[in-house]
């Protein structure tokens, strides 16, 4: 499942995705916001709080730099959020960092290109390998910062 919600910077952007997903029959379920100015922590919060109850589905967040909405989920214990605005990221940080969050920009580059980002992004699965001992260095910081050590 692929969880997406964006700010009213990202708004544009977030409903054009949607219909590409609709079309590449990914299942999607939209967590706002409906064009009207909201905060865009809120909406990352809602967006990654459900990526994390349901396991193997990906978040997507949208913000007018796509800056905010990432800083913001990335404050979230087991969330790596990755702002990508080149194709060479968006395929890397799958197979590299194992992200389950994109967030992209709704003013910086144009729906087109959010989507093709967003379509590798999707279709990019992670490499595993000496990878895995980087994520696991990435979950043990998160450890350590939660619990005050
Ligand atoms: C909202 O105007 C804007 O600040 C927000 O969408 C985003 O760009 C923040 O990083």
């Amino acid at each position: 499942m692929i969880i997406i919600g964006s700010d009213h910077g990202g708004y544009e952007t977030k409903e054009f995705l949607k219909k590409q997903l609709e079309k590449n029959n990914h299942p999607y379920i939209d967590c706002g916001c409906d064009g009207s100015s909201v905060d865009y922590p809120d909406i990352a919060e809602l967006v990654c709080r459900r990526v994390l109850k349901d396991p193997g589905s990906k978040g997507v967040l949208v913000c007018g730099t796509g800056v905010g909405i990432s800083i913001a989920a990335n404050k979230i214990k087991g969330i790596r959020a990755a702002l990508c605005g080149d194709y060479y990221t968006a395929k890397y940080t799958r197979l590299h960092n194992d992200t389950n969050v994109i967030c992209l920009s709704g003013r910086a580059i144009g729906c087109e290109a959010a989507w093709e980002l967003l379509n590798v992004w999707l279709t990019t699965e992670f490499e595993g390998g000496r990878h895995t001992l980087r994520i696991d260095k990435i979950t043990a910081i998160e450890e350590k910062e939660y619990t005050n050590e």
